[in-house]
């Protein structure tokens, strides 16, 4: 997969730190998700819990695409381990070079091994509905509408494809 183009670029994938990069995350959060809208939308209430994870992508020491994934159950199915991502963003300077789709792949396969999660699901804006079909998101449910931001799909993961394939 051609990530960027440019010769000798380095190229990170990083689990990271809350206590050490929250306050980077919350920066691109505001910046690429919620430009016109209070600020307190960055702040998850479930930033700092042990069982969320935040992953980023680093290209040349610059933190330039990040994830969150948060232990959520999945209103379709209540019972199956389910986590909830969430703050997907890359900086808009680096967007449309597989960047982001390289972050979710690696994250989902982070949180494959490292728990026992079945599903990973997340409220998809509309406009971004094929990010998620390409990263072989489904559908479920119909268009809602989510105050001040428009409108979603619920979109999953299978994560036990990942496990079938391993
Ligand atoms: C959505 C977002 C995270 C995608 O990140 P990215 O680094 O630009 O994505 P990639 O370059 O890895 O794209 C992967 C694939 O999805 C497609 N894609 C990317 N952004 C898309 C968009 N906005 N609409 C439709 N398809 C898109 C790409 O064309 C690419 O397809 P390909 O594999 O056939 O080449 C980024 O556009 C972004 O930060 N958008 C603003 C914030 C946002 O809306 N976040 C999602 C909230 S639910």
């Amino acid at each position: 997969m051609i990530l960027y183009r440019r010769k000798n670029i380095k190229i990170n994938f990083k689990h990271l730190r809350t206590t050490n990069y929250i306050e980077q995350i919350r920066n691109i959060r505001k910046k690429i998700l919620y430009t016109h809208l209070p600020t307190n939308l960055c702040f998850y209430k479930e930033d700092f819990l042990s069982a969320t994870h935040h992953f980023g992508i680093f290209i040349d020491n610059e933190l330039v695409s990040i994830l969150t994934l948060i232990k959520n159950f999945y209103i379709y199915n209540t019972k199956l381990p389910s986590y909830q991502l969430r703050g997907m963003a890359t900086k808009t300077e680096f967007q449309r070079k597989n960047i982001g789709k390289s972050l979710l792949q690696k994250s989902l396969n982070y949180i494959n091994l490292r728990t026992n999660t079945s599903l990973v699901w997340c409220h998809a804006r509309k406009n971004v509905f094929n990010f998620y079909i390409k990263n072989e998101f489904k559908k479920q449910g119909s268009l809602f509408y989510i105050k001040n931001i428009g409108l979603h799909y619920t979109m999953y993961f299978d994560c036990r494809l990942l496990k079938k394939q391993s």
